[in-house]
């Protein structure tokens, strides 16, 4: 498209969003989504100032009101903000302001997801509250206002101006939400909507039975406060609900950091907050730098990465996993999410994707979940009409095309090949992993070319390498060639819960490995064992203690395992010390994102220390 079309393009599908977002009340498309193709449209924009059109969303704040409710003029238009997504942005806000002021400070705030909310006051006394609408005009809410507890009906505060008009964010705690959410014939999507369909309801007894709060950010009219953090104060003071978390920054890097904190804590926070808002502190120099045609020049919203999206299923294909497993994958229209761009989502097995029904084509809603992989959570509301076809579950593996087996509850396929290429590249993955084998030099494509050229068919093959053949291959020098058959004979002698952890029995972690090193004296003993001794075990309950039992009867397996006890230079180390480290005994977990090493690590090391990880905290986290 070329770069007006795009523009036209982006100025009508972005007023239609806004549409069913303000008056419908059903959004289109996810708030990341929106942000990104607004950036689009102000860049392009920018670019060519001629084209904008008239009716371009970046001119105006939200959309047309609804005519049910009564309207209201703002005294002063109810603005919006810009947004940042990244450093720079943060910079470039920062620079234009030092172009005017010399000397000036930063409060920085949560940016609250929910509803924006002007209340009046005349003489103490609530007498009108006014939703945004297209930030000229705003619909009366009035006797919605008055159901919400955490809004004063009338002001305590020693100093109360003759008019005072309140500004801040009616939201629903997210705790609140979900018990209202569960006694709920329909299920609602998210609280901030749910917050903005109950406020403008014309029944105020609807919103009364809703857990509706009020935060406050803003006052207009009271002459003696002169900064935003007095505001805050003054507005506590009076009786408002006000956020606890609020940083006054002498500099940007104090705000950077407060950002940080608040997007490590953004999960723990009990309501739903999408970004830190930066604030000049000052009410004279916010004057003084004023506004650009929809925004404040003295305020910016830096946002949070977006954890929840949407995009399109372009396609599904099925990949075959170490265990033989079959395990859908979707290829995915790419889209950020938490600041990754993501091209491909695993679904979890063939019975969740008949569960949520996903086709090729579909729209749906992706989540971050724990680390970074995205989890497909289920179809969009926006579906596409009609449905397109249903994906084929396949009956032969894709990788050998043998017959897949299908386990009773329909849940899995699995391809019980022992030659299948896709399995055994799964396998020698697993197992010269870091937290395995952990075998140098031994990276994806190496394996992956080892075993399309036949040299390796099998785990115990990685330990017959002879040097000449691999030199034959593409790029490989005698010196890696060297190296990398040392570093295979010399991984062999291995402690026993890596070699446990090697072999890849689903659902046998770190964890579940160095427990059952410890509770079995050789692998031929774990072999024979039976599902009620594993049971006995602290920390092992059906699912695992099954597949274990499963792993080591299936025919597949036995085989395997016992050309790789057959390598000589297999040596295993029993009894192992137990782990004395400075974490011994501990309890510890791990929340947020690292920007330097991955989770897994992390996790692997605190073991290492002798410490325990865990997914959540409870009363018993030491760290
Ligand atoms: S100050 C000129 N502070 O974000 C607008 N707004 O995208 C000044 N919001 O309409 C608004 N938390 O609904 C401000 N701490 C906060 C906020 C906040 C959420 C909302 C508000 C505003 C929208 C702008």
């Amino acid at each position: 498209m070329k770069d007006k079309e795009r523009l036209e393009y982006l100025t009508s599908w972005l007023n239609q969003c806004n549409h069913h977002y303000h008056v419908l009340a059903k959004p289109l498309i996810t708030d990341a989504e929106y942000d990104i193709l607004f950036q689009e449209l102000v860049k392009l924009e920018r670019q060519h100032p001629t084209w904008a059109l008239l009716d371009s969303p970046t001119q105006k704040v939200g959309s047309k009101v609804m005519s049910e409710l009564g309207t209201y003029q703002h005294d002063i238009p109810m603005l919006s903000l810009d947004n940042a997504f990244s450093l720079d942005d943060l910079n470039r806000f920062d620079q234009r302001i030092s172009q005017v002021l010399d000397e000036y400070e930063y409060l920085a705030e949560l940016k609250f997801d929910g509803v924006a909310l002007s209340l009046h006051y005349h003489r103490g006394r609530l007498v009108r509250a006014v939703t945004r609408g297209d930030g000229q005009r705003g619909e009366d809410v009035t006797h919605n206002a008055h159901t919400i507890a955490s809004i004063p009906k009338e002001l305590i505060s020693s100093h109360i101006p003759e008019y005072l008009e309140v500004r801040g964010e009616v939201y629903i705690p997210l705790e609140s939400f979900k018990a209202w959410n569960a006694t709920q014939q329909k299920s609602f999507a998210n609280p901030r909507n749910t917050a903005s369909g109950s406020l403008r309801q014309l029944d105020s007894s609807i919103a009364a039975s809703r857990p509706l709060h009020f935060f406050a950010y803003q006052a207009f009219g009271h002459d003696a406060i002169d900064s935003q953090q007095a505001m805050l104060t003054y507005l506590t003071s009076a009786g408002f609900q006000v956020c606890e978390h609020h940083r006054l920054s002498s500099d940007l890097g104090q705000v950077v950091s407060f950002y940080e904190q608040m997007l490590s804590q953004r999960n723990q926070l009990p309501f739903e907050a999408d970004g830190v808002v930066i604030k000049v502190n000052s009410l004279d120099q916010q004057q003084q730098l004023g506004f650009a045609s929809r925004t404040p020049k003295w305020a910016l919203a830096y946002k949070f990465p977006s954890q929840v999206v949407e995009t399109y299923v372009k396609h599904i294909h099925f990949q075959v996993g170490r265990t033989g497993v079959v395990t859908p994958v979707a290829e995915l229209e790419a889209v950020a999410i938490a600041g990754v761009t993501v091209t491909h989502a695993s679904v979890h097995n063939i019975g969740e994707l008949l569960r949520l029904d996903i086709r090729p084509g579909d729209r749906v809603v992706l989540k971050r979940a724990g680390d970074v992989i995205p989890k497909i959570v289920g179809l969009s509301d926006h579906r596409v009409d009609p449905r397109p076809p249903k994906v084929d579950i396949p009956s032969q593996c894709p990788a050998c095309d043998s017959a897949l087996s299908v386990t009773d509850n329909q849940l899995f396929r699995y391809c019980l090949n022992i030659d299948c290429p896709m399995v055994i590249k799964g396998a020698l993955k697993h197992f010269v992993s870091r937290e395995a084998m952990n075998i140098d030099g031994l990276g994806m494509k190496l394996i992956d070319t080892l075993v399309d050229t036949g040299m390796v068919s099998d785990i115990s093959d990685l330990f017959q390498l002879e040097r000449e053949k691999l030199l034959t291959l593409p790029r490989m020098a005698e010196r890696s060639a060297d190296k990398l058959i040392t570093h295979i004979k010399r991984s062999g002698k291995v402690d026993f819960w890596r070699f446990i952890y090697a072999l890849g029995i689903p659902e046998v972690g770190v964890s579940t490995a160095r427990m059952l090193a410890k509770h079995y004296d050789s692998i031929s003993s774990l072999r024979l064992t039976t599902q009620d001794k594993l049971l006995e075990l602290h920390d092992i309950g059906e699912t695992t203690s099954g597949h274990i039992v499963a792993f080591f009867q299936s025919e597949y397996q036995r085989v395997r395992l016992d050309r790789l006890l057959a390598v000589t230079d297999i040596d295993i180390q029993y009894r192992v010390n137990e782990p004395v480290g400075i974490l011994a005994g501990k309890e510890i977990v791990f929340t947020g994102q690292f920007e330097q090493v991955s989770r897994k690590i992390l996790q692997a090391q605190v073991l290492e220390l002798g410490g325990v990880c865990k997914s959540q905290l409870t009363q018993k986290t030491d760290i």
